[in-house]
Formats: C-alpha cells, structure tokens, sequence
C-alpha cells in the first residue's frame, strides 16, 4: 500500500521512542589495538564463512561488516570487534545490521570467544534458528541484542545464567512457526538487568511476576505481545523504572487505579500504556508524576474528563491520549505544559472550545484535537505556535471565517487538516515564502476558488478539496509537474467544468483520484497505472471506455458511473486487476458489439474475461445498453456479493450453470428493467447454493413467464422480492410466508391469480407490499402486517376485496412505488496520520440499499448531502 512517508512521520516518531533509546548507543568507534588470540582468529573466520550475504538488514549502519574480514589483518581491528586491551580477548562483537543470513547453532564457532561482553546480532537473519542453549556459555556478557534476527522457538533457559546481564533485548522475532512462547520466570534472575526489551516476540501466558523482583531495571519494554492475566503487582517494587512501555497485550480489563503504583515511581520519564485494556478516570494522583516527560494511554478506554492536574506535568514532552472515551473540555491547566511538542487528544468526545491557554505551548510540533465535538472559532493566535509541523483540527464544529494565510505563517508546517468543520476558509496568498506542505484538507471548507498558493507548493502528496464550489477547470498546474509527489488527490463534489491542460500525475506514487461529482466533460482523464481508487462518476464524461483502463493493475476500485460513456465495453476489461473490488460503469450508455468477443458467437457484451477478477465484489452495471444472457459465469467469482445488470438490454434464459459452486456469496441481485424471458423457474433450481446469503432480488420489469415456485420459501435470508412488471402467472405460493426476515415484497403487474395466502400474515418485518394489477382474487388477508397496508397495496385486482372499503389510499405508500434499488457508494479516505484503511463493500451497502428501498426517492433528493463518515464510507444515492 503506497503510504505517505510524509504524514506517517508523526506515527513513526512514536514508533521511534519505542524501539531506538539512546542507552543503547555505544561508543564503537574506539579503536584500541591489541593483537589478538590465534583461536579465536580462527572461530571468527568460520563463523564468517558460516554466512551468506543476503539482503537481510536494514538499519541506518547496515553494512556487510564480516566482507573486510581477512586472516592476515590483527583481528582486533576488524569491523564490529573490539579486544580487551590488555589480554587481547575479543570482548565485543557487534554485528549488528551485516546482512548475515544462515541458521545458528550450538556448534557454532562464535561460542568459542568466552570472553565475550557485549554481543549484538541483530537485525540479520538467522533463518528461524533457536537461539542456541550455549549462549549460556558467555558468561561474562553484559550485552545480548538479538532483535530483528529471525529467530524462532522458544528462549533457552540458559540465557538466565547469564547473570552480569545489563541489556537483553529479544525484541522482534517474529515467528510462524512457535504459536506460543512463554516467558520463563527465570528472568528474574538477572540481578543486574536494566534494559529489558521483550516486545514483537509472541509470549503468551501471563506476564512473570518475578520482573518485578530485577532490582535494578529501568528500561521495560513490553508491546506487541499475548499477555493474558493483568500486570503483576510486584511491578510496584521497580523503583528505578525510567521508561516503561507496555501495550498490545490482551491483558485482562483493569482500572487505571490500580496501577496506581506507577504515579509512586519517582525516576519513571515515560509511560506508555498503550492497548492494554485500562479504564476508568485518570486519578488526580497522576500530578506525582511530575517528573514525567512521555505520557500515552493511547488505545484504551479511560473515561471521564482529563483531570485538571495533568497541568503539574511540567516537564511533559509528549501528551497522548487518542482512542479513549474522555469527555468533557480541556481544562486550561493544560497551558502549563509549555515544554510539549506532541499533544494528541484525538478522543472523540471532547467539547468546547480551544482554551486559549494552549497558545503558550509554543514548542509543539504536533497538535492533534481530531474528531471531536470542539465548537467556536479556531483561534488565530495559533499562528504563535511556530513549532507546528502537523495541525489536526479535522472532524469537530469548528465554524467562522479561517484565513489559511494565518496558519501559513506557521514555517514548519507540514501537515493541516481543517476538513469537515463548519468553517469557511480564505486565502489570498501566493506568497513563494510559505511553508512547502505535504498534506492539506480543506474539504467543506465553503472553498468557492482553487486556493492559489498551492501553485508554489511542491511536496504536496495528500491534497483534499472536495465538498466545496470551486469552478470552472482544475488549472493546468495541479497536473504540470508541480504536484509531481501527489498520492491522493481528492477533488470530488465540486463544480469543476474540465481539467485544463491535464496530463496524468506522477506515475510512481499516486494511488487515489478522486473527480466525482463535478460537471466535467471530455473523455475519462487518464490514470497512472499506480492507481488504485479512480473515481470520476456523476460527471459529464464522454467517449469510449478508454483502452488506458486495462493497464490499471493495481485498481480496488474504478468508478466510472453516471457519465455519458459509449461505446463498447473492452474485451480486456477483466483483465484489469485481480485486487479490483468495485467496478462501477452504470447510469452510462454502453453498448455491446456483439461480434467483439468472439468472431461467430452472440454475445460478448459483457468481456467474459471479467470472471478473472478474483476479488470481485461489486458489479454494477446498472443503465446501460448492454446486449448479453445472464452472466452465468460471474457465479464463479468467490467475493461477489452484489450484482446489478438494472436496466440493460440483457435477454434469454436464465440458465443452468456448469457448477453448483456458482454465486456463493450473493446478496443482492437486481436484474431488473432488461429483457430475461422464457419460463422463469426461480433461482432456487439453477442455483441450490444460493439460498444463504441473498437478501434481495430484483427481477423486476422483465418478461419472465410461468409460476412462482414454491421452492423461493427456501431463500430464508431474503429482506427484499421485487417481481413485479413481469409475465408470471399461477397462484402466489404459501411458502412466501417462510421468508419471515422480507421487509419488501412487490409482485405487482403480473398475470397471478387465486387467493392470497393467509400465511403471508406472518411476515412480521413486511413494510411494503405490493400485490396490485393482477389477477388475484377472494379477500384480502386480515391481521399483523397486513393491517398497516392500505387499499393501494391491492388495487388492480378485478376479483379482489378488501374487508375494510373505509380505508384511504395513502401516498405514502405510493411514494415508494417503484423505487428502485440503486446502489452508490462513494469512499473517503481521511488517510492523515493513520495511513490508509480499506473497508470491503459491505454491511453499509446493504443499509443504503434499505435507505433507498424504504425512505424512497423523493425524501432522499431534499436529503443534504450527508457528512461522510470513517476512513471507508460507502454511501447509496440515486441520480
Ligand atoms: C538492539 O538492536 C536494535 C537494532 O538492531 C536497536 O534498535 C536496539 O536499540 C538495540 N537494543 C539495545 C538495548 O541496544
Ligand atoms: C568515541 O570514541 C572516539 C575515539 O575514541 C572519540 O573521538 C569520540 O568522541 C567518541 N564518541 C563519543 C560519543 O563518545
Ligand atoms: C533489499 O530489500 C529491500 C526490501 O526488503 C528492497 O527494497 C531493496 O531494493 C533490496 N535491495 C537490493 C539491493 O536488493
Ligand atoms: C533456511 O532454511 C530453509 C528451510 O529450513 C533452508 O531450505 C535454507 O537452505 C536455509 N537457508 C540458509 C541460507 O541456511
Ligand atoms: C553439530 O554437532 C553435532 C554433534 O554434536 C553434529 O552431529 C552436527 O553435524 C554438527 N552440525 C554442524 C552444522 O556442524
Ligand atoms: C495468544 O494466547 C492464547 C492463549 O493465551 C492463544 O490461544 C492464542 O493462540 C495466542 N495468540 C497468538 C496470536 O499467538
Ligand atoms: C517488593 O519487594 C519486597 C522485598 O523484596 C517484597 O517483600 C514485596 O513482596 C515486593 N512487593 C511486591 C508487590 O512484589
Ligand atoms: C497553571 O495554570 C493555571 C491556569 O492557567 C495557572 O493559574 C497556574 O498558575 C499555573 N500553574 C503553574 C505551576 O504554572
Ligand atoms: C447440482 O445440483 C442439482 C440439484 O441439486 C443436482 O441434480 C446436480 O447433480 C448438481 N450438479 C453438480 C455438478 O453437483
Ligand atoms: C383470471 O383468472 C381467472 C380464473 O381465476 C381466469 O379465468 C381468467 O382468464 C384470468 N384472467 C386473466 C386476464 O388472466
């Protein structure tokens, strides 16, 4: 997935104190030179050649550090060892980031140097060796760094005879082939370990209790790993602890009080307890903390307000509180923290407005009050914080007139994101000066002009202006080279007319283009082939579909509908992507060419190569042109779950398919509006598989012939049945009445006749019923569900009576008549910070298409247009 390394840089930072202390820092260019032992000359010449060189490291110092190692130079001076200087004994060996690859062994040369100190073997890779039990065996080491290295299995007990142990960091060693490790109480037997990192490497079972007995640790770094069980008390006995970082461990919900030990240790700079279940209120007692410069609950669900008392963190660097439940303001105590430089409260719940007290935290870089229920004017003395490299005030109530010429002041500034507030955003500059941004949301941002000092901008790789009423062309210099590092370019609801001078963006880089929703005319501008989500729809696009599509092989998503398009659909269409989920070209005018896909077959309207696309799960082709039989042969694509051929020129049969492994996953079909004929025999026959997952069918507006059978009363899952407007005739079968989830069922304008069957009562969920111009006749059925239907559900039917002849017509009912079933969606992808999150077409589209089938058509077009939710947000709308 291209990320922005840009706006991810606040993310990494965090990453970065986690994994990179300065204590590890040693002096390894000290160069004292003794001569050194002929045996071990030689062990190290066979570890060397134990080891192939392979692109396996990638820290900032990786180089292959054993290539400049040669029998005839004094092996004291060789790259990554160091010798005591008086014995001449290997006591360093620092191999850190030497694209060593080849497993490890207890036979291995490297445990004949007993004088050993300090070993780092990290970040190589040992092709998931164990580590080898003679480890055991260095026991004057004081260092042992094997994190990054690739090895699996569990950890030798012998490492807990190594006694003089001041850093052990085991970090990191991913393994698929160890479900399970745990961690051995042993450790704590290391009386003199002060650096312990154990995170990244798949300990289950609880957490020993015996780490709390290593008197002297100041390091412990615990994340990413299966604790169950809590946190052991006994940790209240590490009064040296400096730096503690415990997180994602599915550890037992417990209180954030009953931590309260870690506000009693008076060494501890940084806390890090991030995803580990806490809640509750934050004790005032936190104020003990004085001494406390990284603080992070990241990730749990502390409830609550944000006590005042936060204010006596004075040496606090890093505030970090986002993903929790508080609520309530930011109290102005918070302006006493003057020494922070990344506060993030990205919450949810907080209100008010921005104390004005937050002005005096001039050193923070990051300032992050996203999604949250702030209200009032966004203060322009923000322009004092001069530090600023990341502003987040996206997703609150902030409203008035912003002149982003103020937050341009801001030198440092690298990432603003004002999207959906309620704000009105000016600009005048063009100022060359301003600081070279690298991502910009101004979405409905009440934009009525392309904000012109973007024209000086030239790193900008995340650019969001869509929602506004910016007209007339994109200028030419969005596209002339000066976006050149663009990744994600969201345009869309906008009133642009064309794209002047457009020539595709950076080839490289750029995943998302979004034009939709905008008056744009012209033939469909061209996409990278790095695209992944091209959206253009509801424009005024013209021509055919061009040739350029089918080079799109990393597509999820290609959006092409409600334009004006023509012509006919490549052959090679299918061929686009096997990651393509969503392909949407309806509300164009496509045609088939009938002799495109093969010289003497009818069909090919459809480009069969389609069924290529394994990860298919959204087809709409809704009102086209296009001249096919069912596509049978779409049944074979395992992820679809929705098919929409509405309105088209489809025709013939239903027919059997080759395998009953066909439409798996199905859940929405709408064939309606088309021209399928001949006797229609229910889905059920051809396709006994499908039954789980439908929830609609529309197979409306056909000239399907024939019975109802009664095996439809099997499609259990069924909310919707839409088989009006076709041929069919006989009696509507009683089995109607099992599908008791159908909130919809329209099987008007058809030839049914006999009587309506009394079972159909028990459809507890039916809202709308639609039985009109038919042949039915007797009484209409009293009781339940279908006392809420009025005389219109039935009317048309000669021979049919209503008990109740009092009753109105309502236009209610009549208003959903016909609404048809329209899926639209639309993504926004809110990536800042968090990169990128790609939902699947799914529950959202089902609840839209309920939107859509019971709100109806006219509530829906008074409807504003709604606030666009999450980082994935499919959204139905008709046009
Ligand atoms: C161990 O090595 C990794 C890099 O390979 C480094 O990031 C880490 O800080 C080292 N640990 C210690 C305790 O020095
Ligand atoms: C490391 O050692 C070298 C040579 O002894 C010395 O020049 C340098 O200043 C030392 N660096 C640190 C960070 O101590
Ligand atoms: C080494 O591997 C990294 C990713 O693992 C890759 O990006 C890089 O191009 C590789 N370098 C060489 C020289 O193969
Ligand atoms: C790594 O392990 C695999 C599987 O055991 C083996 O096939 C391969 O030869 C090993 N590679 C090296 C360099 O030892
Ligand atoms: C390691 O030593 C064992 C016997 O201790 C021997 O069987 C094995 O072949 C040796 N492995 C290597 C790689 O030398
Ligand atoms: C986590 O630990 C539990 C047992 O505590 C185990 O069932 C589960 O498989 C472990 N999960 C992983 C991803 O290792
Ligand atoms: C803390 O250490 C003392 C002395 O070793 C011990 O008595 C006490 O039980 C320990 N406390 C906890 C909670 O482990
Ligand atoms: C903290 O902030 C409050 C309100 O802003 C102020 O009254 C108080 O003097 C500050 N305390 C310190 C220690 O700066
Ligand atoms: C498909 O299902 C039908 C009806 O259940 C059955 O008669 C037929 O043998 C099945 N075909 C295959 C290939 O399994
Ligand atoms: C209506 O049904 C009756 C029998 O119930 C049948 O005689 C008549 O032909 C049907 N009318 C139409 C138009 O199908």
């Amino acid at each position: 997935m291209a990320r922005s390394s840009c706006f991810c840089m606040s993310i990494n930072l965090l990453f970065l104190y986690l994994w990179s202390h300065p204590i590890g820092a040693h002096n390894l260019s000290r160069s004292v030179k003794p001569l050194c032992l002929e045996n071990e000359i030689s062990a190290l010449l066979q570890f060397k050649e134990r080891y192939d060189i392979a692109n396996v490291s990638s820290g900032p110092l990786a180089r292959p550090k054993t290539l400049s190692w040669n029998k005839g130079r004094d092996c004291c001076s060789w790259d990554g060892i160091e010798c005591d200087e008086n014995t001449g004994h290997v006591i360093i060996l620092n191999l850190r980031s030497s694209f060593l690859y080849g497993s490890i062994d207890n036979n291995n040369t490297l445990f004949q140097l007993a004088h050993l100190e300090k070993l780092d073997l990290s970040d190589n890779h040992f092709n998931y060796s164990q580590i080898p039990s003679r480890i055991g065996d260095l026991l004057r080491l004081t260092y042992l760094n094997v994190s990054y290295s690739v090895f699996s299995g569990r950890v030798p007990s012998e490492i807990f005879k190594l006694t003089r142990l001041v850093y052990l960091d085991l970090c990191c060693n991913l393994d698929p082939y160890t479900s399970t490790r745990s961690l051995p109480a042993s450790i704590g037997k290391l009386p003199s370990l002060s650096y312990l990192d154990i995170s990244g490497c798949q300990f289950s079972g609880s957490l020993p209790s015996s780490i709390g007995h290593l008197p002297s640790l100041s390091h412990l770094i615990i994340s990413g790993c299966n604790f169950s069980g809590s946190i052991p008390a006994s940790f209240a006995n590490l009064s040296n602890l400096e730096y503690l970082a415990v997180s994602t461990s599915p550890f037992t919900a417990q209180t954030i009080s009953s931590l309260s030990w870690i506000w009693k240790i008076k060494k501890l700079a940084s806390s890090y307890l991030e995803k580990i279940n806490l809640y509750g209120e934050i004790p005032p007692s936190i104020r003990n903390l004085s001494q406390l410069v990284q603080l992070s609950f990241l990730g749990n669900q502390l409830s609550g307000t944000i006590p005042p008392s936060i204010g006596n963190l004075s040496q606090l660097v890093e505030l970090i509180f986002l993903g929790n439940q508080l609520s309530g303001t930011i109290p102005s105590q918070l302006g006493n923290l003057t020494r922070l430089t990344r506060l993030c409260l990205r919450i949810y719940q907080l209100s008010g407005s921005i104390p004005s007290s937050l002005m005096s935290m001039t050193r923070l870089v990051m300032l992050d009050l996203a999604v949250n229920k702030f209200h009032g004017e966004i203060p322009s003395s923000i322009s004092q914080l001069q530090n600023l490299r990341s502003l987040l005030l996206v997703k609150n109530n902030f409203s008035g007139t912003v002149e982003l010429d103020n937050f341009l002041k801001l030198k440092q500034l690298l990432v603003l994101q004002l999207s959906f507030n309620k704000l009105s955003c000016r600009t005048s500059s063009t100022n060359v000066n301003l600081p070279q941004l690298c991502a910009l949301g101004l979405a409905s941002c009440n934009l009525s002009k392309f904000p012109a000092f973007l024209q000086n901008q030239e790193s900008m790789n995340w650019l969001d202006l869509s929602d506004n009423s910016i007209r007339g062309e994109v200028p030419f210099w969005v596209w002339n080279g000066n976006f050149n590092r663009m990744q994600y370019l969201n345009l869309s609801h906008n009133f642009f007319t064309g794209l002047d001078q457009y020539y595709p963006m950076n080839p490289l880089y750029m995943y998302t283009i979004d034009l939709s929703h905008n008056m744009l005319q012209g033939p469909p501008p061209e996409a990278p082939p790095s695209i992944m989500f091209y959206l253009v729809s509801n424009n005024r696009l013209t021509g055919a579909l061009p040739p350029w599509i089918c080079n799109l092989s990393l597509a999820i998503a290609l959006d092409l509908s409600s334009n004006d398009l023509t012509g006919v659909l490549p052959v090679c269409l299918g061929n686009i992507s096997e990651s393509l989920m969503i392909l949407s070209l309806k509300g164009n005018n496509f045609r088939g060419n009938i002799l495109s896909y093969c010289d003497n077959q009818l069909q090919g309207n459809l480009p069969r190569s389609l069924a290529n696309c394994k990860m298919l799960e959204f087809i709409n082709f809704a009102n086209n042109l296009i001249v096919d039989s069912f596509p049978s042969w779409l049944g074979s694509l395992p992820e679809l779950r929705v098919l929409i051929l509405r309105s088209n020129k489809f025709h013939y049969v239903i027919e059997r398919p080759q395998s009953n492994q066909t439409f798996l996953k199905l859940q929405i079909l709408d064939l309606s509006i088309n021209a399928f004929a001949v006797i229609y025999k229910g889905l059920k026959l051809y396709y006994p598989k499908i039954s789980k997952a439908l929830i609609v069918i529309d197979l409306s507006s056909n000239l399907f012939e024939g019975e109802i059978l009664g095996a439809i009363g099997d499609l259990k899952g069924l909310r919707g049945l839409n088989l009006s407007n076709n041929l069919l005739t006989g009696h509507i079968p009683p089995s109607l009445g099992n599908l008791k989830a159908l909130e919809s069922l329209d099987l008007s304008l058809n030839k049914l006749s006999g009587q309506i069957p009394q079972k159909l009562t028990e459809l507890g969920f039916l809202s709308f019923l639609n039985m009109s111009y038919n042949n039915l006749t007797g009484f209409v059925p009293k009781g339940k569900q279908f006392d809420t239907f009025s005389n219109d559900s039935f009317e048309g039917n000669l021979g049919l009576y209503s008990r109740d002849k009092s009753r109105q017509p309502s236009t209610h009912q009549e208003e959903r008549l016909g609404s048809p079933i329209e899926l639209d969606w639309e993504i926004v992808l809110l990536g800042y910070g968090s990169g990128l999150v790609i939902g699947v077409v799914n529950g959202n589209a089902f609840i839209s298409w309920k939107h859509d089938w019971f709100e109806g058509n006219a509530k829906r077009m008074r409807q504003p247009r709604q606030p666009r939710r999450g980082f994935f947000f499919i959204q139905g709308s008709h046009h």
